[in-house]
């Protein structure tokens, strides 16, 4: 089936089977290999990048599904040879060891600012929309999805931390 993805800005046309997960959509047909697979079924956070502005795991999901969205991936986070202030806060911080998790650790937490910035969406419990910033038990929550298997946890917490408003 051919299918348009718009992805990072840019438009790509693809003809990809139908079962195609967006992850492999991204990585095997348009050599976006920044979202990464770690466990394929929704449990490390290896694959998160954003839909519409909103943190997704690309595994669970089938491309056929996002014609009219916008994808982020790591890809498309800072610019050509320079880093976004959240990337750096990643490097100054040491927010990781192997890097396998780091982009959807990035993405992830880009999301999650992004949303603070929005206004937190009033559907995940009512202490953690009371709270008026970024503790660390708020970070922790919110960054639960993804996984490091290095755990580099206290680097990525310092990281987001300094990047958050
Ligand atoms: Fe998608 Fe692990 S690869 S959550």
């Amino acid at each position: 089936m051919e299918i348009t993805l718009n992805v990072n800005g840019e438009s790509h046309r693809l003809d990809i089977d139908t079962r195609t997960t967006l992850l492999d959509a991204l990585r095997n047909h348009l050599d976006l290999t920044g979202s990464k697979k770690g466990c394929d079924h929704g449990q490390c956070g290896a694959c998160t990048m954003l839909v519409n502005g909103r943190r997704i795991n690309g595994c669970l999901t089938l491309a056929v599904m996002h014609e009219d969205d916008e994808i982020t991936t790591i890809e498309g986070v800072g610019q050509p040879g320079a880093l976004s202030p959240l990337q750096k806060a990643f490097v100054k911080h040491d927010g990781y060891q192997c890097g396998y998790c780091t982009p959807g650790q990035i993405m992830s937490a880009k999301g999650m600012i992004d949303e603070f910035n929005m206004g937190w969406p009033s559907n995940v419990t009512d202490d953690l929309t009371a709270m008026p910033d970024f503790s660390r038990t708020e970070i922790k929550e919110r960054m639960s999805g993804n996984l490091c298997r290095c755990s580099a946890y206290p680097g990525i917490c310092a990281a987001i931390t300094e990047a958050a408003p």
